[in-house]
């Protein structure tokens, strides 16, 4: 499974990039308002530190003025996946921007029905959101699940990114599924790493180690 970061945060992008972490980057109107930054800006510098696609999304509600933003967006990066929603205009606009060639990601999925529309219309990503069904009390890891049934059943292309993720258990839970990708937020892939009985098995060991009086170095 990819990994996508979830952020426009440069700095936790170049933390987990430097590890070899780093397949790709997610960014959306709400991220970009947290950053502070330009979009164009910030954006750019994304796409110049990592080499995988960076999804960079559009805030026109019509199909035209989806496209002329996508097209807009994807000068600053070759890199660049163009986001749209999955509305009807932007499953247009998702056809009408992969047909010339260029990399889409179609947001805000929350049906299996819609994720058939997207691959139908092309898209090279579809972004189902895991916890935002959750905290509608659905289950969004079953949506995953479905999707990934669908396009096995008929061989489509489009990869399945697991986004809204909020958990570690979500990244396994994806991952288990098989979700192409999935793109969370910098502390959810840190937080992957840790484990109870890891801390309390170091404890045991750096007390042993004291109680040797030795050193490695
Ligand atoms: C990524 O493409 C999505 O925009 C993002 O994962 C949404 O996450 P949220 O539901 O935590 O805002």
């Amino acid at each position: 499974m990819k990994f996508f970061v979830d952020t426009a945060d440069i700095d936790a992008i170049r933390e987990l990039n430097d590890l070899g972490m780093v397949d790709g980057v997610t960014t959306n109107p709400s991220i970009i308002m947290k950053s502070g930054r330009d979009i164009k800006e910030v954006t750019k510098e994304i796409c110049d530190l990592v080499d995988g696609p960076v999804s960079s999304e559009t805030v026109a509600l019509d199909a035209d003025g989806m496209i002329a933003e996508g097209l807009e967006l994807k000068k600053i990066a070759e890199n660049i996946a163009i986001k749209v929603p999955l509305t009807w205009d932007g499953l247009k606009a998702c056809k009408t921007l992969t047909d010339a060639g260029h990399m889409v990601n179609v947001t805000l999925c929350f049906s299996a029905n819609q994720a058939l529309l997207a691959a139908k219309a092309g898209a090279t990503f579809i972004s189902p959101f895991i916890g935002r069904l959750d905290d509608l009390n659905l289950d969004g890891m079953e949506l995953i699940a479905d999707i990934r049934e669908i396009y096995d059943n008929y061989g489509f292309e489009t990869q399945i990114l697991a986004a809204s993720i909020r958990s570690a258990n979500h990244m396994s839970e994806a991952a288990k599924i098989g979700a192409d990708v999935a793109t969370a937020p910098p502390a959810v892939i840190k937080a992957m790493a840790n484990h109870v009985l890891t801390d309390k098995g170091l404890d045991a060991f750096m007390s042993d180690w004291a109680k040797t009086g030795q050193k490695i170095i």
